[in-house]
This record gives C-alpha cells, sequence and structure tokens, in this order.
C-alpha cells in the first residue's frame, strides 16, 4: 500500500510541508539556498530579505507574499489573480506557501513576469513554525485512518469509498469535496431522483454475453457509458492528483474530463496519458476573453478531443462546508466577508460572470474541436443550445454546489426527453450528478443519455488510494452495470428504451445498504 500512495508524502504534501518548514525544522541543510530559485521560481531577483520586511507590504497598494522561500511582489497581479483579488490580500504580508501549493498547478510562478520575483527570504528570520492543536490533531486522525485504509478492494459500493475517504481526506479536502450550495438540498435530489425512477424489466433474453462498450463526445472509444466530469483539485486528496486519474481511465478505458481549474499542469495530465487516450477539456470562460482564446488554441494544440463548457457556475454557489473550514486560516484585509474564503473562492475569481451566449459562436469560430454546453438546467435552454449548434449538452447542476433548489439532472432529462424527444437525436444529451449505482446510468440511458458523468466518487477514490482508487471506482459501476443489464433484460446499451423505466411519483423509500451516511 506504501508504494501504491507513499503515506508520509501524501501527509506532508496534504498539509502543505514544504522545504522552508524542514528548514526550519532543521533537520536539513538549506535546500534551495544553492540556486536562490527552484524550478518552479521565476529568474528575477537575487536579494535575501528579512521577513520582517516582507511583513511591512501588506496592503492592497503595496502587496508582498513569500511562497516556498521566494518573496514576491505581487502587487501588479492582484488584479490579474486568476482566483480573485481577496484570496491573495488575505495572505499579504504573509508567508502563504501553505495555502498556495496545495491548490496551485507546478509552474504557475514561471508565468509571472520575473520582476516581482525580489529574492529569497532570509530563513533565519522566518517565525519558527508551530503546527497548530488542531493541525496537530489532524495530522494523527490522518495518519491513524490511513493505516487502518483497507486495500481498494475492500469498497463494494461507492458509498463505501466515500466513507473511506472521509476519514483519511484534510478537513479542507473534504469540506471542499463534499460542499454543495447553501442548504444542499440540490445535492441531496440528485440522488434521490433516481428513486423515483422504477424499471420495467425484460426476462427471457438470453443476457449470458453483454456489451456495455459505447462512443462518447463524438469519436472517444469508452468501455462503458460512464465518464469522468471534470472536477477541480485532485492534488488536496493525493498528491499526484489529476495525473492519477488519467493513469486510472488509461487501464479502465474510461474518458477524463480535466478540469479548467485541475490541480495538475495539463502538461503534467498529458504527460500521464497513455498513447491513445482521449481527454476532453472543461473550459470556465475568462474575464479576459484573450486567456480564454490562449487556453482554447493550447488544448486544440496539444490534442484534447473536445471542449465541454461550463455555464453553471458565472459566481461560485455559497458552499458553506468549505468557507467553514477554511475560516479559522485565513486572516486579512477581506475581514468580514466570505470574499476569498474556502477553496472555490480561492479558485474561481476569473470566472466570467457575464458569459453568454454570443459566447458559443465565439468558441466555435477558434477550433473545430467539438462543443459541448455543462450545466443545462432546463428544456428551453437545451433548445437554445442545439440551436446555436453545439455537438452536446450536460445536464447538471453541477453537483448541487451552484444554485440550490436547481433541479436534478434526471428530472430534466426526463422533462426533455417528454418534449423534445427529436433534439435527442440531433445532439448528444449527458447529465451527471448524484450518479452511484449501476442502475442511476441505465435508467438515465433508458431516458436517451449517452452517457452519465461521476464528479465526487472519483475524487474520493482518488483521495484513498490515487490510481487504483479511482480504478475502484470504475470497476464497481463496471460490475453494477452489468448485473443491471443482466435483471433488466439487455445485452447492449442501445436496447435501453423509454418503456424500461416508469416515473414513480412518490418520495424515495427508506435510505437503503449502501447510503447509510
Ligand atoms: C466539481 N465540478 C466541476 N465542474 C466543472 O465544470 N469544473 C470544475 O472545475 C468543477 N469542479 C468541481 C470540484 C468538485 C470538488 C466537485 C465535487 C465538482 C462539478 C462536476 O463536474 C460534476 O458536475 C459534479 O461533480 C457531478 O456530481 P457528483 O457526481 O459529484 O454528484
Ligand atoms: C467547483 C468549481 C471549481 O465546483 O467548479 O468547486
Amino acid at each position: 500500500m506504501d508504494a501504491l500512495f507513499p503515506r508520509a508524502r501524501s501527509l506532508s504534501e496534504s498539509l502543505g510541508e514544504d522545504k522552508r518548514r524542514e528548514v526550519r525544522a532543521g533537520e536539513e541543510e538549506e535546500p534551495h539556498a544553492e540556486e536562490g530559485t527552484t524550478p518552479d521560481t521565476p529568474a528575477g531577483g537575487a536579494r535575501t530579505i528579512a521577513f520582517a520586511e516582507v511583513q511591512r507590504h501588506n496592503t492592497r497598494d503595496d502587496c508582498w507574499v513569500v511562497i516556498d522561500g521566494e518573496v514576491y511582489d505581487v502587487t501588479r497581479f492582484l488584479e490579474d489573480h486568476p482566483g480573485g483579488t481577496a484570496s491573495i490580500l488575505r495572505m499579504a504580508g504573509t508567508d502563504a506557501t501553505d495555502a498556495f501549493k496545495p491548490i496551485h498547478p507546478p509552474g504557475t510562478l514561471t508565468a509571472l513576469d520575473p520582476s516581482m520575483h525580489l529574492g529569497s527570504i532570509d530563513l533565519d528570520t522566518l517565525p519558527k513554525l508551530e503546527l497548530s492543536q488542531s493541525k496537530k490533531l489532524e495530522l494523527a486522525r490522518i495518519d491513524a485512518a490511513r493505516r487502518a485504509l483497507p486495500p481498494p478492494e475492500a469498497a463494494i459500493n461507492l458509498a463505501d469509498v466515500e466513507r473511506l475517504a472521509q476519514t483519511v481526506l484534510t478537513k479542507t479536502a473534504w469540506a471542499y469535496y463534499s460542499s454543495a450550495g447553501d442548504d444542499e438540498y440540490s445535492h441531496r435530489e440528485n440522488i434521490a431522483s433516481f428513486k423515483r425512477f422504477w424499471f420495467r424489466p425484460r426476462v427471457l433474453n438470453k443476457v449470458s454475453a453483454i456489451s456495455m462498450d459505447t462512443v462518447l463526445f463524438g469519436g472517444v472509444a469508452s468501455t462503458m457509458p460512464v465518464y469522468v466530469s471534470p472536477a477541480a483539485m485532485a492534488r488536496l486528496g493525493h498528491p499526484d492528483g489529476e495525473m492519477e486519474i488519467t493513469r486510472a481511465c488509461a487501464k479502465e478505458g474510461v474518458v477524463q474530463g480535466v478540469s479548467a481549474n485541475s490541480s495538475c499542469s495539463l502538461e503534467e495530465i498529458m504527460g500521464a496519458k497513455s498513447g491513445d487516450q482521449e481527454l476532453i477539456y472543461q473550459l470556465y470562460m475568462n474575464r479576459n476573453r484573450q486567456r480564454s482564446a490562449e487556453v482554447i488554441d493550447k488544448v486544440d494544440k496539444m490534442g484534447f478531443r473536445g471542449i465541454m463548457l461550463t455555464v453553471d457556475a458565472p459566481v461560485s454557489g455559497k458552499r458553506e462546508r468549505d468557507i467553514r473550514a477554511q475560516g479559522d486560516d485565513f486572516q486579512g484585509p477581506a475581514e468580514g466577508t466570505n470574499e476569498g474564503k474556502g477553496v472555490a473562492q480561492a479558485i474561481s475569481g476569473y470566472q466570467d460572470p457575464d458569459v453568454n451566449w454570443d459566447d458559443i459562436a465565439w468558441i466555435k469560430s477558434l477550433t473545430k474541436l467539438p462543443l459541448y454546453i455543462k450545466g443545462i438546467q432546463c428544456v428551453e435552454d437545451a433548445e437554445k443550445a442545439h440551436d446555436h449548434g453545439v455537438a452536446g449538452i450536460i445536464i447538471s447542476n453541477h453537483g448541487g454546489r451552484q444554485l440550490d433548489f436547481a433541479p436534478a439532472a434526471m428530472t430534466v432529462l426526463y422533462e426533455l426527453h417528454q418534449r423534445r424527444p427529436d433534439l435527442m437525436k440531433q445532439m448528444d444529451v449527458y447529465v451527471d450528478g448524484g450518479i452511484r449505482r449501476g442502475t442511476d446510468v441505465l435508467k438515465a440511458l433508458c431516458l436517451g443519455a449517452k452517457g452519465v458523468g461521476i464528479g465526487r466518487p472519483v475524487l474520493y477514490g482518488n483521495g484513498c488510494w490515487g490510481e487504483q482508487g479511482v480504478r475502484r471506482v470504475f470497476q464497481i459501476m463496471r460490475e453494477e452495470i452489468a448485473t443491471g443489464m443482466r435483471l433488466l433484460g439487455v445485452t447492449r446499451l442501445e436496447d435501453l428504451r423509454p418503456d424500461m423505466v416508469r416515473y414513480v411519483d412518490r418520495d424515495p423509500l427508506l435510505v437503503g445498504p449502501g447510503e447509510g451516511q
């Protein structure tokens, strides 16, 4: 298990351990003293700077931060920070390493203007790092949980994976991953909605040989009608982050949607993929359209197979678990507001609230890659998407993380199927949100979905066991889909028809065996 997911490494990474802390603990020689830079540090200043000097530069007009032993003047960068101004300002005049490292992909700092790098911190002047009592307890809790973690095969359903993930993840990671908007009704409804559809199975159909092979996203072969929904910050759960998901997808023959807010760089992710593996890029529209144009050009050239434009997050939803988990750690100029608090707030500031339908034609003018709109939440917008000539839509409420009381994807799919079945023949329709069982997948396919995405379970599997955990998630889904197909009396996905499900207008029955949490 240790070779799979080295415990010491994961712990230190997840709690923001770094060379600076090692030096302060006096355990090692100053590891960066020789060059004054790390591979992730831009060229620039060679000064050695006392921490007291950094502390004086702590305002919007004069903002310095220390990251990994290097000092940066980020005043000019505040407005451009993809995560918004507030999240940096909270760290003005301080050592921001612990806040920075888990959520920024490698290479982030090298993209800065070299003149912003002022020099290296004088390590002797850095205050001795004292872990708070709660951090020490957290370390001990994670250490014990990782020791007690069973092998991936011990998880027999996705609820098992989720339960185990909660024991091993940091407070920050669990809060960010599990959080949803406001009172989390949409998140619960996502899961509940599938329970209002019951099957009308067929029997005596020779079901020993079945196939669930399919083609998703306009030509990408997949071993099952399930793909990885793009979800940010996989490194909060595992030091190799999204790369573990990429490796798992290669082995399981599954398509990965790569988040615009991935914690690994696109170069790392593409470097981790196997030869013929295909990936889809998820785009958020940047307030600065030039940046979006550059990203579109980059993913096109890098060989991504399609683009999903996410449109249900013009601003981030109010994620209270996420805000609470981070509340203690950040003090600073934005005191008194939730602005910049929590992981979601810290990474989403660049997303343009003014993203609009005209952007669709603009994106299509820049690339020939098939374009999918992710986050459609009513039939009228599905019709509009079709009118705009996209290759497909993803019906989604973002895992219930955005507008609370946004409908579950299954509800919208059902309505679309009743009102505009013709549209479903003219463009691909995918759904995500709350899919936890093979039967959930089959129900969506019966109503005309081409495939379904899963978000949190992938992050949870990754958080527990990295690549092997993500593989386990897909193995569980594969087995459940296979059993479900046989018991429903179908041998091919094409045989899943609307008359095999029935909408039952009543509250779900009592909580089932896998859903105890
Ligand atoms: C997401 N999701 C998401 N979607 C997106 O388009 N871009 C993103 O960066 C993210 N980030 C993200 C982070 C985390 C932690 C979660 C849980 C989700 C939404 C995701 O693509 C998908 O719509 C939902 O996760 C589906 O719901 P389930 O499967 O998590 O219930
Ligand atoms: C989220 C953003 C990254 O859901 O989309 O956290």
